[in-house]
C-alpha cells in the first residue's frame, strides 16, 4: 500500500477526525518530488488542446478569467504579479503526478478526481471562494498565504467570471512552504495569495450532485429500456372538446410508464460505467505496432503491464469496469484484474489465459501498456 501523505496521522485517524469534517494543516506532507515542473512546463501543458487550463488575472480590483489552450505568447503579456495559471488533470500527463494522486487512495478511486497544478507569481490567487468538494492543497516551491473560514455566508459576487465570495471573514491563516499541505472539507471558504512565486498542487475529489446522477442514470436507462405495449383505446367515446387531453389518456400513459423500473444491479452497473468514463477531452492511443496476442502474452510474462495514466479502472462484486465499459472477463481473471485496478500495474509473471485475454483487449484500445520491465 502506498504511504498516505498525512504526516504523523494514519489514514484511519484522518478519516475519523478530519475527512468531510474539519480543515487540517500538515507541514512537510510531501518531501520527495521526482518531478518539479517549471513554469515553462506548465505553459506547454496549458497549450495542449487535450488539457483543460485557465488563466485568472486581477486587474484594478476586477477578476478576469480565460480558458485555454493558450499560446506561449499569451504569458509574455502578463505582469510580474497578480495572475494564476491553472492546469487540470496533470496526472494524465506525468507519471509522478499520477503516483502522487494515487497516494490518496485511502479514499476510494471512484471519489478521486484529479491533480490540478496552479502557478502564481507574488500576489496571484483565484480569490476568496469555496469548492463543493474536498481538496488537499499542496504547496510546491515558493510560498502562499492561505486564509480560511468556516463561515456559513457563501453568497457569491454577482456577475463575476469565477466564484468569488462577496464577504470573506478569515478565521485562521498560515503561510505554506514547499511540501506543506492544507486539507479543506467541502464548502469551506478559502483564499490563497502567493507570497513568493510557486505552485499549488490540488488533489480534488468527485462529489456529484443528485441532479447530475439522476440525469446520467436516466441516460443509462434510456439506452436499455424495452417496454411492452402499444397505446390502445378500444373503448374510446366521442369527446365534447376534441383538443382536451382525456384524463383516461393520461392514466393509460402513466400505466405504460409505470413499467420503468430498476434494481440495485442496474445501479451497480451504471456506477461502474459512469464513474470510470473518461472526460470529454480524453482519448486513448492504440499501440502503433500492435503485437499479436501470443507475442503480447510473452511480453507480459517478462515485463508486466501498467495502466495508461488516463485510464480509470474500477470494480465491484460483479464486474470490472475500465474507461466507461464493463470488461468482458471470466471470473477466473478477477483476482489479477482487481490487483491491476488497485495498484494500476501488474508485475511480470505468467498469468492464466483468462487474464491475458482481458489484458490484451485493454492493450488493443491503449488502456494499458507493457511496463518498462
Ligand atoms: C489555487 O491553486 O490557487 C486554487 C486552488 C483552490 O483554491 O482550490
Ligand atoms: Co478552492
Amino acid at each position: 500500500m502506498p504511504n498516505p501523505p498525512l504526516g504523523n496521522l494514519t489514514a484511519e485517524q484522518f478519516l475519523a477526525d478530519y475527512w468531510q469534517k474539519k480543515p487540517l494543516l500538515i507541514r512537510q506532507a510531501v518531501t520527495r518530488f521526482d518531478w518539479l515542473p517549471e513554469l515553462a512546463d506548465l505553459i506547454a501543458l496549458a497549450g495542449d488542446e487535450e488539457v483543460e487550463s485557465r488563466l485568472i488575472e486581477q486587474r484594478k480590483g476586477k477578476w478576469l478569467c480565460e480558458s485555454g489552450p493558450f499560446k506561449p505568447a499569451r504569458f509574455k503579456k502578463l505582469g510580474d504579479s497578480d495572475w494564476t495559471v491553472l492546469v487540470q488533470n496533470v496526472n494524465h500527463h506525468q507519471r509522478f503526478a499520477a503516483e502522487l494522486l494515487y497516494r490518496f487512495d485511502f479514499i476510494p478511486h471512484v471519489r478521486l478526481d484529479d491533480l490540478m497544478i496552479s502557478y502564481a507569481p507574488p500576489g496571484g490567487g483565484v480569490g476568496p471562494h469555496f469548492d463543493s468538494y474536498d481538496v488537499f492543497l499542496l504547496q510546491v516551491g515558493g510560498s502562499k498565504r492561505w486564509q480560511i473560514s468556516g463561515q456559513t455566508d457563501l453568497t457569491l459576487v454577482d456577475g463575476a467570471p469565477l466564484k468569488i465570495l462577496e464577504r470573506f471573514e478569515p478565521e485562521q491563516e498560515w503561510v505554506l512552504e514547499h511540501g506543506d499541505m492544507l486539507y479543506l472539507p467541502p464548502k469551506y471558504a478559502h483564499n490563497g495569495v502567493a507570497i513568493e512565486a510557486g505552485q499549488t498542487w490540488s488533489i480534488g475529489f468527485r462529489a456529484p450532485t443528485a441532479t447530475e446522477l439522476g440525469g446520467a442514470f436516466l441516460d443509462y436507462l434510456r439506452d436499455r429500456i424495452d417496454l411492452d405495449g402499444l397505446y390502445a383505446d378500444p373503448d374510446l367515446q366521442r369527446p365534447a372538446d376534441p383538443a382536451r387531453v382525456p384524463d383516461d389518456f393520461i392514466r393509460r400513459v402513466a400505466g405504460m410508464l409505470a413499467q420503468i423500473r430498476w434494481d440495485e444491479a442496474e445501479v451497480r452497473d451504471f456506477v461502474g460505467r459512469y464513474f470510470s468514463e473518461p472526460k470529454s477531452h480524453v482519448f486513448y492511443d492504440s499501440p502503433d505496432e500492435l503485437l499479436t496476442e501470443k507475442a503480447f502474452a510473452k511480453a507480459v510474462t517478462k515485463q508486466g503491464v501498467a495502466l495508461d495514466l488516463k485510464s480509470v479502472m474500477l470494480f465491484d462484486s460483479e464486474r470490472v469496469y475500465i474507461n466507461g465499459d464493463a470488461l468482458d472477463a471470466d471470473t477466473a481473471a478477477f483476482p489479477a484484474l482487481h490487483q491491476l485496478a488497485n495498484q494500476r500495474s501488474l508485475p511480470a509473471a505468467s498469468y492464466p489465459p483468462a487474464v491475458l485475454d482481458a489484458l490484451f483487449a485493454c492493450y488493443e484500445y491503449g488502456y494499458l501498456h507493457l511496463a518498462e520491465g
